[in-house]
C-alpha cells in the first residue's frame, strides 16, 4: 500500500521550464543504430549501410526524430569501429560512400536527422598517420601527431608515466613490443605511444595544430554530405595535462566514476566519494548546487579529474567546432560523450558557445529507487538549465548491459562490464517490467532522449554468449575478468520465423541470436496490443501531441518525497497537464479520481472501484 507523504512547497516549485529557443536538438528523440547489428543486406552476417536505409521505415513508423549511426568508416574493427584508419570513408564491411550518401537521403525523405560518430580522441594504429610515425622514428613531425615518449629505467623498458587503459592493462605500448615489429624499420625502436584505449587506438596530440586543422576538415566533409551532427567520442579525453603525470586511479566506462586513487596524482575520487556517480550525492538534491556550472575548479566529490580526462584546452576546441557547424544551415549539432561528473562540471561541455547536447550518463546509472531518481532528474534540470542547454536522458547504449536485464539484478545502478552465464542471471521478467516503467517515465521527462536499438523491443542482453566468441577487447586486455560489452551488440531481431530472425538474408550473424528471442522480433510486437513496441510507438506519439519534450515540470504533490514513488506534472503550453506517476520497487499506488489514462507501462488493476497502478509501472494521466 502506499503511504502519502507530506510535500515541501519548495519541492513543488518548477523543476525546469522551456526556455525561448526551439531548434530540433532540444526535444529531439534520438536512435542509436549499432550499423554491424541493425539489419545486414549482403547476407556476410554484419549489419551494413543498405541494410540500415532498407529498415528506416521501422524507425519512422517508431516515431523517433533522428538517428545516431555509431562508426561506419574505414577500420580494422580492433574495437567494433571505434578504431578509425580513414575518416572519409566507409568500410567495405558497411559498402561505400555513395550508400551513406543515400542513407543520408532516404533518412532525410523519412523526416529523420542523421547524427554521426566522430572519434577524434585517438585513430586506428592503422591510420595512414600513424603507420608514417612509425616509419618516421623518434623526433620527426609525424610522430608529433601523437603522444610518443621515451621510457623511463636505465635503458627506457618502463613506462613512460603509471597511467593504465581503460580496456584493462597497460595505457602504454612500446613500439618494438608491436606484433608487426620483427622485418620493419622500426624493429629496434625503444619509444613509446600511449593508447587510453587498446593499443590498436593510438591517442592523437591534440596540443599539434595539425590535429586540429585535420578534424575540422573531416567535420566539413561530413558536414558537407548533409549529416546533422557529431555524436564525440571521448569528448572529455583529447588534451592531457602537461607532463602526463603519474595517476593512479582507474575511470570506468560511461559514468566518469573513479576508483579512490593513491593520493599521489593530480586527481581521483575523494574517500568519501559516491559509490555509484553524481546520483549519490543525496536524495534531496540541492538545485542551487549547480549554480555557477561555469566554475573551472569543482571541488565536488567523485568529480573525474584524472589529468587524461576533462583538462581545460578540450572546450577551446569545442568552442572551435560550434563555430565551423554555425557556418551550415539546419541547426546541426555536436553532442559529448563524456564521463565528467557532478554534472553541473559535464554542463560546461554545453555552455552556449560549445557543443550542444552531453550524454546524460548520470541518468543511466541511478539505480531503480525513487529519492535517488528524484535527485537525478532535478540536478539534471539545475545543471543543464543553468547554461541554457538541453538535458538529456538515456538509459542504454552499446557500452553497457541493456537496462532490461540492468533492472533485473539485484543491484540496480550501472552494472557489470558484461554478464556471462556462470554469473547470477537478471530476473528477465522483473528486469523488462521496471525497463518498460523506466523508459516511458524518461520519455515524458523534457529535453531529448536517446534510445538504444534494440530497446524499442524489449531486448535484454545476450548473458551466455560463448566466450570464444567475445570480440571486445576489454574481455583479454582484463585477463579475462570483464566479458565485456558484446552481449548488448548482439544483431536484431526482425522476423520470429526466419533464420538469424530475418538479421541478414542468408541467415548469417556474426554473434548468435538467444535460441528464445522469437517473441522480441519486430513483427511478432507490431500491432500487438500491450508488446513493448507498441508502447514505445505510443509514448513517442503521445509525447509529440502533447508536447512533452517542450513542456515546464514539477513534481506531483504529495508523492514529492515519497520513498517509492516517482511523480510529476507537466505542463506544455496551450494543453492540459500530464501527470505521470512510477511505482518504483515494491508498492501499488491508488490513482487519484478523474483522470484520462493516457498511457501505461504495465497492466493497471481494478480495485474498490478505483484504480491501482503495480509495482515497477508508469502511467501517464490527464485531468479528464
Ligand atoms: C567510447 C565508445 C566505446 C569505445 C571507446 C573508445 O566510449 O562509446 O564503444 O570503445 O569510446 O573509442
Amino acid at each position: 500500500m502506499t503511504t502519502r507523504t507530506t510535500t515541501s512547497a519548495a519541492a513543488l516549485s518548477p523543476l525546469h521550464r522551456p526556455g525561448p529557443d526551439a531548434e530540433w536538438w532540444r526535444t529531439a528523440v534520438i536512435y542509436q543504430v549499432y550499423p554491424r547489428s541493425f539489419a545486414d543486406a549482403d547476407g556476410d552476417g554484419t549489419g551494413d549501410l543498405p541494410g540500415i536505409t532498407a529498415r528506416l521505415p521501422h524507425l519512422a513508423a517508431l516515431g523517433v526524430d533522428a538517428i545516431w549511426l555509431s562508426p561506419f568508416y574505414r577500420s580494422p574493427q580492433a574495437d567494433a569501429g571505434y578504431d578509425v584508419a580513414d575518416y572519409r570513408d566507409v568500410d567495405p564491411l558497411f559498402g561505400t560512400l555513395d550508400d551513406a550518401d543515400h542513407l543520408v537521403r532516404e533518412a532525410h525523405a523519412l523526416g529523420l536527422r542523421v547524427i554521426i560518430d566522430l572519434v577524434p580522441n585517438h585513430t586506428s594504429d592503422q591510420h595512414a598517420w600513424f603507420r608514417a610515425a612509425l616509419d618516421a622514428g623518434p623526433g620527426s613531425p609525424e610522430r608529433a601527431r601523437y603522444l610518443f615518449r621515451e621510457g623511463l629505467g636505465e635503458h627506457g623498458e618502463e613506462p613512460p608515466n603509471n597511467w593504465s587503459s581503460i580496456f584493462g592493462g597497460n595505457a602504454w605500448t612500446r613500439v618494438r613490443d608491436r606484433a608487426d615489429a620483427p622485418g620493419s624499420t622500426w624493429a629496434d625502436d625503444g619509444q613509446w605511444y600511449l593508447h587510453l584505449f587498446d593499443s590498436a587506438q593510438p591517442d592523437l596530440n591534440w596540443d599539434n595544430p595539425e590535429v586540429h586543422a585535420e578534424f575540422e576538415s573531416v567535420l566539413r566533409f561530413w558536414l558537407d554530405r548533409g549529416v546533422d551532427g557529431f555524436r564525440v567520442d571521448v569528448a572529455h579525453g583529447l588534451v592531457k595535462a602537461a607532463g602526463l603525470p603519474d595517476w593512479s586511479g582507474h575511470v570506468r566506462m560511461v559514468d566518469g566514476e573513479t576508483e579512490p586513487a593513491d593520493g599521489d596524482g593530480a586527481g581521483g575520487a575523494a574517500d568519501d566519494a559516491p559509490s555509484d556517480g553524481p546520483a549519490g550525492t543525496g536524495a534531496a538534491a540541492d538545485p542551487t548546487a549547480a549554480a555557477d556550472p561555469t566554475a573551472a575548479d569543482d571541488p565536488a566529490p567523485g568529480a573525474n579529474r584524472g589529468p587524461m580526462f576533462d583538462q581545460e584546452g578540450v572546450h577551446d576546441i569545442y568552442r572551435r567546432w560550434h563555430e565551423v557547424l554555425a557556418e551550415y544551415d539546419g541547426d546541426r549539432a555536436l553532442v559529448a560523450e563524456a564521463w565528467v561528473d557532478p554534472l553541473s562540471r559535464l554542463a560546461r561541455y554545453v555552455r552556449p558557445d560549445e557543443m550542444h547536447q552531453a550524454f546524460n550518463f548520470a541518468f543511466l546509472v541511478t539505480p531503480w529507487d525513487a529519492a535517488r531518481l528524484r535527485a537525478c532528474v532535478a540536478e539534471s534540470y539545475a545543471a543543464y538549465d543553468a547554461v541554457g542547454a538541453p538535458t538529456t536522458w538515456v538509459l542504454s547504449n552499446h557500452d553497457v548491459v541493456r537496462h532490461a536485464s540492468r533492472l533485473g539484478l539485484a543491484e540496480t545502478g550501472k552494472g557489470p562490464n558484461g554478464i556471462g552465464a556462470e554469473d547470477t542471471q537478471p530476473d528477465a521478467a522483473l528486469g523488462l517490467r521496471r525497463a518498460r516503467a523506466a523508459s516511458t517515465l524518461m520519455l515524458a521527462l523534457p529535453g531529448s532522449a536517446y534510445l538504444y536499438q534494440g530497446e524499442e523491443l524489449g531486448l535484454p542482453e545476450h548473458t551466455a554468449l560463448d566466450d570464444d566468441l567475445r570480440q571486445d577487447p576489454a574481455w583479454p586486455r582484463t585477463g579475462f575478468t570483464e566479458k565485456g560489452r558484446d552481449g548488448c551488440r548482439v544483431p536484431l531481431p526482425w522476423s520470429a520465423d526466419e533464420p538469424a530472425y530475418g538479421f541478414s538474408p542468408t541467415g548469417r550473424s556474426w554473434l548468435p541470436q538467444p535460441a528464445d528471442w522469437a517473441p522480441y522480433a519486430v513483427d511478432a510486437q507490431t500491432g500487438v496490443a500491450g508488446s513493448t513496441l507498441e508502447l514505445y510507438r505510443e509514448a513517442l506519439r503521445l509525447r509529440a501531441e502533447l508536447g512533452l519534450g517542450a513542456s515546464a515540470v514539477r513534481w506531483a504533490e504529495g508523492w514529492a518525497e515519497s520513498p517509492d514513488v516517482v511523480a510529476f506534472v507537466s505542463s506544455a503550453a496551450d494543453r492540459a497537464d500530464v501527470l505521470v506517476v512510477t511505482a518504483v520497487g515494491d508498492t501499488t499506488v491508488t490513482l487519484p479520481e478523474g483522470h484520462e489514462v493516457l498511457l501505461a507501462s504495465g497492466p493497471l488493476e481494478a480495485r474498490d472501484g478505483g484504480t491501482v497502478l503495480p509495482a515497477d509501472t508508469t502511467v501517464w494521466l490527464r485531468r479528464g
